[in-house]
């Protein structure tokens, strides 16, 4: 079981660079699935019906959300009707939407898991119990689990691995927009990134203008953040499964930008 994820597309430019090189990944890496976080896809916050479909047609096979999830209100009117579209599960309960899903492929199951931090983020239910409870629902179907955890603290997505290592495939943090550098193999087979990164603007700070946020560092203001124009970069994990245990054998870095560029 191969798996393809690609980091928080951002705006339009993230949009983009999906449309130019998704293709272009599935046709070198062959995964028999991808996932994208598209929490951030429309103008930066949030989702919308149209933008989650053009995420779908760039090859998309699960979308994946954050704690920007509900700042488009259409979401409200579609996130229930869309099975391979995930928030974390964490959120309360009475929240629309749903933090886990299913993909079949072949004669195999890939679980693929949402949840969101706590430090530093909104007060939402413990993701590390919600972890316990999707873990089980999930391990009574297949051996291939996914987690995606969105947070804030490094601490915080390093504990979610350690907390699940031996028990799912993979965890990869999202939702910090810079890729780390610590993609590996835990002791007992969970593959892990703290971070895997952001799609979208290059020149950006996180994907805005940075204009707009030096003037709220410097002066405290209220400011406007929009998604900054111009180079862009896509950031993402390849993670191959071991199709007799589910855990993981190998996690890659992807990187394309105009320092890095890509070949096939
Ligand atoms: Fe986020």
């Amino acid at each position: 079981m191969k798996v393809l994820f690609i980091g928080d597309v951002v705006g339009s430019p993230g949009r983009n660079m999906l449309k130019e090189y998704l293709k272009k990944l599935k046709a070198k890496y062959r995964p028999d699935v991808t996932i994208v976080n598209g929490e951030n896809a429309a103008a930066g916050k949030g989702i919308t019906e149209k933008v989650y479909h053009e995420i779908k047609e760039a090859g998309a096979d699960i979308v994946t959300l954050g704690n920007h999830t509900w700042d488009k209100k259409e979401i409200f009117d579609f996130i229930d009707d869309k099975e391979d579209l995930i928030r974390p599960g964490n959120f309360p309960k009475g929240n629309p939407g749903k933090g886990i899903t299913y993909k079949k492929i072949g004669g195999h199951t890939l679980a693929v898991i949402s949840l969101q931090g706590r430090t530093f983020m909104p007060p939402i239910d413990c993701p590390f119990n919600e972890a316990d409870e999707l873990v089980r629902e999930a391990a009574s179907h297949t051996r291939f689990i996914f987690v995606d955890f969105h947070a804030e603290a490094t601490s915080e997505k390093q504990a979610m691995g350690w907390y699940l290592d031996g028990q799912v495939s993979t965890v990869v943090g999202t939702h910090t927009h810079v890729q780390t550098a610590d993609n590996r193999v835990l002791p007992g087979g969970t593959g892990f990134i703290t971070d895997v990164g952001m799609t979208g603007p290059y020149d950006g700070i996180l994907g805005v203008e940075k204009e707009a946020v030096l003037h709220k560092f410097t002066t405290n203001l209220p400011t406007r953040f929009e998604v900054t124009k111009g180079r862009e970069q896509l950031n993402g994990v390849f993670v191959s499964l071991n199709k007799d245990s589910g855990k993981t054998d190998s996690i890659k870095r992807i990187i394309i930008n105009e320092d890095i560029p890509f070949f096939d």
